[in-house]
């Protein structure tokens, strides 16, 4: 789908509204991982270079509850960012309190809307606001890829009521990395799919049994698979509902299963684990993470292929007696001269804990909409775009 990118369009002494997706997590009042914030940067950068008169960055930030505000509900503001964006920047960033205040800014400068979510209509892509946030710019520029999968006023009605409207470079290069992994991989192509629940990554699992040489599957979804291929778990986290699923999948894509595990009585940090042989898991334990066999094996096939895809943790890492598959799985991604791609919130916290962030191909900001985009969805942003380009 051809979509008009900043690069093709005059923005010198034009004011710019730039859609970031700069949903951070926070500690303290402080971002704990700038992840996103830095990905947006060269966008920033590029669009003073090419002369922009002043910049209104926008996000949204957690998911506030209807009707709050920065007073009702400060823990949401985009105050910590700003702050964080302007020590990134080298230069202020100045926190604008809501439309009216974005609407009389002088001509110059950076500056960050609060949290898009305070404003009635977001979610529910009102016509209205669109039309007031497109008033805000001379060209709007969407470039938030990890917002692309919500038809929200700031990700797809402002793209309808802009004057211009263009995809900033951020997005452009996720998508165009995305669509030569997903349609021209260097092979074997290896995708790895962890995480709690089979339910939330189906389609992403259909889609990536049809395209990869091998599946692996790991966490809880990897429960789900070994109980459907008649393994006992025990006390292991699994989504009954999804067994016939899990079946069907194993006889099509015969995805690689664990074949030892570590096991625990509970889920805290001082609980004695032991590892098993999968057909030996004892039935009052539960699966928390992959064993020694596991993690070797699939490190050999991370150094044989030619692209990995990676989307979960396989245990919970969180805790650090169960994070040695986890971590051993980010190492060995490093590892490999292979293409490598990997995104979603838990699979950056496993690469930050592993400090191999610098050895990975490709970090994806997306998580819900790296899941669609895989899983073949047209993103409404995108489409919007599209549209626009005709
Ligand atoms: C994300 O973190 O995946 C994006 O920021 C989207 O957030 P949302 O799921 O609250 O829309």
């Amino acid at each position: 789908m051809k979509i008009l990118s900043l690069s093709e369009v005059s923005i010198r002494g034009k004011r710019l509204l730039i859609r970031e997706d700069l949903n951070a997590p926070l500690a303290d009042g402080r971002v704990t991982s700038d992840a996103r914030l830095v990905a947006a940067l060269p966008t920033v950068e590029q669009a003073l270079a090419q002369g922009a008169s002043s910049i209104i960055l926008a996000s949204h930030l957690g998911r506030p509850p209807r009707g709050a505000d920065a007073d009702t509900a400060p823990e949401f503001s985009m105050r910590p960012v700003a702050t964080r964006l302007s020590e990134l920047l080298g230069r202020d960033v100045t926190l604008l309190n809501g439309l009216d205040e974005a609407a009389n800014l002088p001509a110059g400068g950076v500056s960050l809307l609060e949290n898009l979510r305070f404003l009635p209509g977001e979610t529910e892509n009102d016509a209205d606001l669109a039309k007031r946030l497109a008033k805000l710019c001379d060209v709007f520029v969407m470039d938030a890829f990890a917002s692309a999968h919500r038809a929200h006023a700031s990700t797809a009605g402002v793209i309808e009521a802009a004057s211009v409207a263009c995809a900033g470079p951020l997005l452009v290069k996720e998508l165009q990395t995305l669509e030569s992994i997903l349609k021209n991989p260097t092979r074997p192509l290896v995708s790895i799919v962890g995480g709690a629940k089979i339910s939330t990554k189906l389609g992403v699992l259909d889609r990536l049994a049809e395209l990869s040489d091998t599946l692996v599957v790991g966490g809880a979804i990897a429960n789900t698979f070994l109980a459907a291929a008649g393994y006992e778990v025990g006390e292991s986290l699994i989504e009954a509902s999804m067994l016939d699923e899990a079946s069907r999948l194993l006889s099509n894509c015969d995805p690689l299963l664990p074949q030892d595990v570590l096991t625990a009585k509970e889920v805290a940090a001082d609980a004695q684990t032991r590892i098993c042989s999968v057909d030996s898991i004892p039935n009052d334990e539960m699966v928390v993470d992959i064993g020694p066999v596991s993690r070797n094996q699939l490190r050999d096939l991370l150094l044989e292929s030619g692209t990995i895809l990676w989307n979960g943790p396989l245990g919970v890492f969180e805790i650090e007696a169960f994070s040695a598959g986890t971590l051993h799985l980010a190492h060995s991604v490093a590892e490999s001269s292979a293409f490598s791609l990997a995104g979603g919130g838990d699979t950056l916290a496993a690469i930050d804990l592993a400090e191999v962030q610098d050895s990975i191909s490709y970090i994806s900001t997306g998580g819900g909409a790296l899941l669609e985009f895989v899983e073949g969805k047209v993103l409404p942003s995108i489409a919007q775009l599209g549209s626009r380009a005709r």
